[in-house]
């Protein structure tokens, strides 16, 4: 039996928040909201697509440079996965980083992470694996294993990173500098800045499973919040900001629109978007600047033979 530690100030799904961000200027509805049942398997099947280079690159990194990986993480360490969902990315690590003291698999959607932690503990008898439930933005207390971790390593992969904004990010980074605590590091996957047209194929695939997948965040706020959106007035639309370096994800209105949510009345007209995702980019320096305000230094990056996806360790300075 699994009993996750669950972080006790975490707030879960607040029709308020819902309708303060479509009451913003740029009407918006967090991301966080895409991972119902239905949206975590687009996503997984979004990971598969020809065109979104993004997972398949990052594994193939990992897989590479397995060996260097395992070396500088050291033995008896504590693997702490912020956003861990099917901890699909997470494999590689376990089977190969020497004597693991601990998997700990962070995320906001119980279900999902429980059963997760069963499939795994299923996999890798003999490994303790302590799923906390919590918002990993903010600080959350760490499970206590039953072997003395010799450092925490913070793993976020997916480039999630790129999902929140600068400012964002940077606290977060904030958030991972605190819990890697001393003699701590991050292994993070971050995207990298490319041709802006590979980067809108990834997010407009031919087969439209993205499009779905950005659909579906309204199905689910119908049925969570008794919202009334018609899913057939809204398309998807991915759009690459140059200047700013980021995907834009929006759906997008095709009329003149009310939408009941929360008790509240929300206006949309037509051909106007509501923002779903940012999905930034960076540059190898954008982001070694970004990580050093947060305390870290990057000490190692690994990339593709095509610089698409990089894969960074970075210690505490
Ligand atoms: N974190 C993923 C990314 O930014 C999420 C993602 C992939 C996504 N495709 C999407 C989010 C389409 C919204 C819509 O790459």
């Amino acid at each position: 039996m699994i009993r996750p530690l669950r972080s006790s100030d975490a707030t879960f799904d607040e029709p308020g928040e819902i309708v303060a961000g479509l009451q913003q200027a740029e009407k918006m509805i967090s991301p966080k909201y895409f991972y119902d049942e239905r949206g975590s398997q687009l996503f997984d099947e979004i990971t598969r697509l020809p065109e979104y280079y993004p997972t398949k690159t990052e594994l193939g990194i990992v897989q590479a440079n397995i060996a260097e990986i395992t070396e500088l993480v050291g033995p008896q360490a504590s693997l702490i996965e912020f956003g861990s969902g099917s901890s699909h990315k997470t494999r590689t690590l376990l089977e190969n980083l020497d004597q693991l003291a601990v998997y700990v698999p962070v995320d906001i959607s119980e279900e999902h992470l429980l059963q997760s932690a069963r499939q795994l503990r299923a996999e890798f008898a003999g490994l303790e694996i302590l799923p906390v439930v919590a918002d990993f933005t903010k600080p959350f207390g760490l499970p206590t294993p039953s072997i003395m971790p010799l450092r925490n390593i913070v793993y976020f992969p997916g480039s999630t990173i790129g999902n929140f904004t600068h400012d964002a990010a940077h606290d977060l980074l904030e958030v991972m500098h605190h819990e890697a605590g001393e003699h701590g590091a991050l292994l993070i996957g971050v995207d990298l800045q490319k041709d802006p047209e590979v980067i809108e194929l990834a997010y407009n695939d031919s087969a439209g499973v993205t499009a779905e997948f950005n659909v579906n965040i309204l199905r689910h706020l119908n049925r969570e919040f008794g919202a009334d959106f018609d899913l057939d007035t809204f398309s998807h639309s991915a759009e690459y900001n140059e200047p700013e370096g980021r995907i834009e994800i929006r759906l997008i209105s095709s009329r003149d629109q009310v939408i009941a949510i929360g008790g509240a009345e929300i206006s949309i007209a037509e051909g106007e978007g509501i923002l779903t995702e940012y999905s930034h980019k960076y540059t190898l320096g954008g982001f070694a600047q970004m990580a050093g305000r947060a305390g870290f230094r990057v000490d190692r990056v690994w990339t593709d033979a095509d610089n698409l996806f990089s894969v960074q360790y970075c210690v505490r300075q």
